[in-house]
């Protein structure tokens, strides 16, 4: 039997993991530790929050005497922080909350695992895993397509977000180095599936254009992204948990780098066909001011997790798009329930100012 202790598992990528690691394995206990930001949605859940194999705690990775004596209470095999302020424009807007979350947080679960598991009997086949993002390597240039980030690319980070995850990597590390604690990090391109937050680029176009709102391309739109569906990547942070060497970093990528205007006109195309509506068209396409210190291009080359552990993306981005957008067609009420109250304050502040270029 193994538990795992994930914490930020009512966001996107974390509750898609409870529902990976639920349905491939009998034989496991998840905890879901979970502060419920403005992120965090328990309605993810609902499908698993009768499971005798899972629990749901409220709780701040923040705060260390919580996180120390859940780690005492669970025995954990497994500790996976997804936990973190995850939208680049928020960090924007105000850093040093991803400073607390993304780093301080970090730290707080690290002392968590530590003072518990490297006591005289040692951690046996215990493991953290931080879970991390390609961004902590900065930015490649559409001039070199061929360039790759690799696990020993320096780390670069531009954004605060970004500079939080890296921060919070090389903590890790220094744990690692340290203390001997065993751990893996894995960086991940982009994200794309259900039960993500319509802040971020597929889920906002999907929501926008179903309902004829304006779609905001930051600058030109040739900035790219390799997009990968998240039961790839649930799938690729499972393997690292259960096969992947103590200490080493994993990249995870789909080997599908699309520029965003490619995004945006899919989405439409898509959108457009399924609900035989015209009107869902690229003229609701509008660029915008571009984001400050915008990375141009992100791209993986997942070849060691390759490899080592014979992890390869299995979902096509024409079918995984597909069952996104299927997804939020199906799930109307979701997606109600997050874009009301707030959401629409946080839409007026971020775009309503946002100088429209074309
Ligand atoms: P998300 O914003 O959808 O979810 C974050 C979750 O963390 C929410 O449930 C939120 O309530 C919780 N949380 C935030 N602060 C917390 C705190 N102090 N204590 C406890 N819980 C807290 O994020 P996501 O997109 O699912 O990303 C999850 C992780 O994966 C993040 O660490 C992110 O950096 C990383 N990542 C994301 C992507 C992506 O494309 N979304 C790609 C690579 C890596
Ligand atoms: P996002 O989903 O925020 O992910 P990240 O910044 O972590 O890569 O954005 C993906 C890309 O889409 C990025 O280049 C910024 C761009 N973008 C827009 O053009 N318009 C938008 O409204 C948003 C949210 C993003």
């Amino acid at each position: 039997m193994k538990t795992y202790l994930v914490t930020g598992g009512a966001g996107f990528i974390g509750s898609n993991f409870v529902h990976y690691v639920l349905s491939h394995h009998d034989d496991v206990k998840v905890v879901n530790v979970d502060s419920l930001t403005y992120a965090g949605n328990l309605e993810n859940l609902a499908a698993v929050s009768e499971d005798e194999r899972y629990v749901f705690v409220h709780a701040d990775i923040c705060d260390r005497s919580r996180m120390r004596s859940l780690v005492d209470e669970f025995d954990p095999d497994y500790v996976v922080n997804f936990a973190a302020e995850s939208h680049v424009d928020r960090s924007i807007e105000n850093p040093s909350v991803f400073a607390d979350t993304n780093v301080l947080g970090t730290i707080s679960l690290l002392d968590a695992v530590r003072d518990a598991w490297m006591g005289a009997d040692g951690p046996g086949e215990r493991k953290y895993l931080q879970v991390s993002t390609d961004e902590v390597y900065g930015t490649l240039s559409l001039d070199e397509p061929d360039t790759f980030f690799r696990e020993d690319t320096p780390l670069s980070p531009h954004s605060p977000y970004s500079a939080s995850k890296a921060s919070a990597d090389l903590f890790v590390q220094a744990y690692a180095d340290t203390y001997g604690l065993p751990i893996n990090i894995t960086r991940c391109s982009n994200n794309y599936g259900p039960y993500q937050f319509p802040e971020k680029l597929i889920p906002l176009m999907i929501h926008n254009a179903q309902s004829h709102e304006a779609l905001p391309v930051y600058g030109d739109g040739l900035n790219v992204r390799d997009w990968l569906y998240v039961e790839d990547h649930c799938k690729a942070i499972d393997l690292v948990l259960r096969k992947g060497r103590v200490g080493e970093v994993y990249n995870v990528g789909g080997h599908n780098e699309r520029s965003n205007m490619y995004i945006v006109e899919r989405i439409i195309a898509e959108l457009a066909e399924r609900l035989d509506d015209p009107a869902i068209c690229t003229s609701l396409i509008r660029h915008v001011e571009d984001r400050k210190g915008h990375d141009r291009r992100y791209g993986i080359a997942p070849d060691k997790i390759k490899e080592e552990l014979g992890w390869e993306p299995e979902t096509a981005f024409e079918d995984g798009i597909a069952r996104t957008i299927s997804w939020y067609l199906d799930n109307q009420e979701w997606v109600e329930h997050v874009t009301s109250g707030t959401y629409q304050q946080y839409f007026e502040h971020m775009y309503g100012n946002r100088k429209v270029l074309s």
